[in-house]
């Protein structure tokens, strides 16, 4: 079977993913508890570039198969999961030596979401991350008791999740995005609070408005002085979720006082512990939910292409330039 191996990290994303090669390697059979899945196909995510950049919290031994979600059928399996073949599985691997821009992985069962059979495997390859980490973030929405949230990194996949979930909730949503076309985009789909985070009126724009909706909590992509802006916009009792890191600046610019004396808080969100903390059953109703809403066309991931292994690194430097345009997949063979 045939891989992408990346064989240094470089902090150049452009060199590291010049230096995507493929590779020919065998197969070893599942253990127990194990499936071989064929993959049909493997988004490049932010974690992804991250990873290939060295600044992730996952640190491989190279080379080494980036990868960290995908999609695909069940063609083998181990002890205790031969029940699982021919299903159709979206998929979240962390390990070592295994990573989903290959042609076929090793999986435990607990990694797996196991799908219906009417699930499209383009959007099945991007299920296993964002939806779910959507759904965890207005989690904590609703636990807090809050009815307006801000978000920056709008343009991208989590968040136009999470603007879809908050509406089903009623939950106001304030977006924040860095490109004016961004901005007409996302009004275009029906967003209703729409900032540019370089506009000269953004700071006071931002807290007008969080004080006008009462938006406590947060979800930071960004980090950087962007997420201190934002902690410093919100009302007393506000929180601060960080789940990404996308300008690998630390957050800067925080007011103490409102920490010492408005009640403010900052917390961090990463999804394998959210679901870790889950009930099983409530995880899978969960999903049985969300298949419904992707099935239906209601929920769908934004994908701007597919790139074959032979063309892996041009497709993904192109993708680089334009993340909010969607997602783009890596497949063993792309279809002419
Ligand atoms: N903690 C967790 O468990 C968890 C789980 C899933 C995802 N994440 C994180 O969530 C974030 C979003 O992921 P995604 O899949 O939604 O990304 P995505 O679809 O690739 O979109 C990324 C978005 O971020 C914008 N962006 C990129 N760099 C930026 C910067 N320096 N400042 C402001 N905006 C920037 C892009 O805008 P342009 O179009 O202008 O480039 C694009 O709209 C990533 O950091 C990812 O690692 C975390």
């Amino acid at each position: 079977m045939n891989k992408i191996v990346l064989p240094a990290y470089n902090k150049n994303i452009i060199r590291a993913l010049r230096s995507l090669r493929v590779e020919g390697c065998s197969l070893r059979k599942p253990g127990i508890d194990e499936v071989l899945i064929k993959v049909h196909a493997a988004p490049c995510n932010p974690s992804d570039i991250a990873f290939m950049m060295g600044g992730y919290n996952i640190i491989k031994e190279v080379p080494t198969v980036p990868g960290f979600e995908g999609s695909g059928i069940v063609v083998e399996a181990g002890e205790g999961a031969e029940d699982l073949i021919d299903r159709k599985v979206s998929f979240f691997i962390q390990e070592e030596n295994c990573g989903s821009w290959s042609e076929y992985v090793i999986s435990n069962r607990k990694k797996l979401v196991v799908l219906d059979d009417k699930m499209n495997m383009d959007q099945a390859a991007c299920f296993a991350i964002n939806p779910f980490t959507a759904r965890g973030l207005l989690d904590i929405a609703l636990l807090r008791d809050n009815h307006a949230v801000i978000q920056n990194a709008a343009g991208g996949q989590v968040a136009a999740f999470v603007r879809q979930m908050a509406g089903d909730m009623g939950i106001d949503v304030i977006d924040i995005v860095r490109k004016q076309k961004t901005v007409e985009r996302l009004k275009n789909e029906g967003a209703r609070y729409v900032l540019l985070e370089n506009d000269p009126l953004f700071e006071q724009n931002l807290k007008k408005l969080a004080h006008k909706l009462d938006a406590r909590l947060a979800f930071d992509a960004v980090g950087g002085p962007l997420a201190g802006q934002i902690f410093n916009a919100m009302p007393f009792d506000a929180e601060l979720v960080s789940y990404g890191g996308l300008s690998t600046k630390h957050i800067s610019g925080i007011d103490s006082m409102d920490l010492i004396f408005h009640n403010k808080i900052i917390s961090g969100f990463n999804l394998p512990e959210w679901r870790e903390q889950m009930d099983d059953d409530f995880f899978e109703q969960v999903s049985v939910d969300m298949q419904h809403l992707f099935i239906s066309g209601k929920y769908q991931t934004k994908i701007q292409g597919s790139v074959g292994f032979d063309n892996i690194s041009d497709g993904l430097i192109q993708c680089l330039r334009n993340l909010s345009k969607g997602k783009m997949l890596i497949k063993a063979k792309v279809a002419e």
